[in-house]
């Protein structure tokens, strides 16, 4: 029997890579350019499976494309809000993520956020790269202490509940959380975590506020003018989740008038174009979305579509289906 077609849109872990080379008839992304809307309409019509990510979005169009042939759309990330999963619903095609794996080192890039925008450091390091560090002084760069402080958790999944734990075992938080479903009980326990009822009194509340809600169009400018200045002007807003959950311009503003007092973000808005209002300011961390960039994370999550489509070509269920 000849092997399924499997086409990947980018550049993938080489241990993943030899892995499909291994198993299926596999088309790679050696140059690692995004692939086109005709090119991911030719790949739908081409192979039995496409694995795409993040940064590629399938579309309806894409998905009803005649003569389709893919049957799994095996995503290489945990959000799939690239991915118009009603179209795929519709059509009959199988979709999964990657859980589980990144879910520490996403909540590190979270943690680490935090920490630098508490202790200013992107201004800091500027500083010393622009060789303007002129020495030590009691009152140059104060921020924020971080440790006892309270976090306030929007969403209060996997990646949530693992920042509550670095923050509340590592840095004594004290941990509130705003999430609409009923939350494990257990961990809330282990954690002392408290639920706000409202986003709003959690917005009120907390010296720092991070953000684990999916990204799409019910949680698109969640965070907006209205909801900013809510927050305390020596809080800190991080967001690992998705961009549109923020409105950049109300943040822009908010962080140039000291509504608030600094941001870490990881994803961004029309990412890679990030609004360039945020090249102008001194009080937020730009990460280039490298929540889950660890070797051993991305090769777990490599694995996690290889077991995924496995399942799916032998007939059984995909651990890790979406729809
Ligand atoms: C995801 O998996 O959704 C991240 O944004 C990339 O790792």
């Amino acid at each position: 029997m000849s092997k399924p077609k499997v086409i990947v849109t980018r550049r993938w872990p080489v241990e993943v890579e030899t892995q499909l080379k291994a198993l299926y008839d596999v088309q790679l992304n050696e140059s690692d350019t995004p692939m086109s809307e005709d090119e991911l309409k030719l790949a739908m019509q081409s192979a039995d499976a496409l694995l795409p990510t993040v940064t590629d979005p399938i579309t309806a169009d894409i998905i009803n494309v005649e003569n389709r042939r893919v049957k799994i759309i095996g995503n290489f990330g945990v959000g799939y809000n690239n991915i118009d999963i009603n179209a795929a619903k519709e059509q009959g095609v199988l979709v999964t993520n990657t859980p589980h794996v990144l879910t520490d080192c996403t909540a590190d890039i979270a943690m680490l956020l935090l920490l630098m925008s508490a202790r200013r450091a992107p201004e800091a390091e500027r500083m010393v790269l622009n060789k303007q560090w002129t020495g030590w002084g009691p009152t140059q760069l104060l921020g924020q202490k971080v440790t006892g402080k309270t976090l306030g958790l929007i969403g209060f999944g996997r990646i949530a509940q693992a920042m509550a734990r670095k923050a509340h075992h590592g840095f004594g938080m004290k941990i509130l959380f705003y999430v609409p479903s009923a939350p494990d009980q257990a961990i809330v326990d282990e954690l002392k975590a408290e639920r706000c009822d409202t986003l709003e009194a959690l917005l009120s509340e907390a010296h720092f506020v991070s953000l684990h809600c999916p990204g799409g169009a019910a949680t698109k400018h969640l965070i907006n003018e209205d909801r900013l200045r809510l927050m305390r002007p020596s809080a800190h807003l991080i967001n690992t989740a998705r961009g549109d959950v923020i409105d950049s311009d109300a943040l822009i503003k908010a962080l140039k008038e000291g509504w608030i007092a600094g941001a870490g973000l990881d994803v961004f808005e029309g990412e890679p174009n990030l609004n360039p209002g945020f090249l102008t300011l001194n009080n937020v961390a730009l990460l280039p979305h490298i929540g889950s960039a660890s070797e051993e994370t991305r090769t777990a999550m490599g694995n996690r579509v290889l077991n995924n489509i496995a399942a799916f070509f032998a007939g059984n269920e995909p651990d890790d289906r979406v729809v």
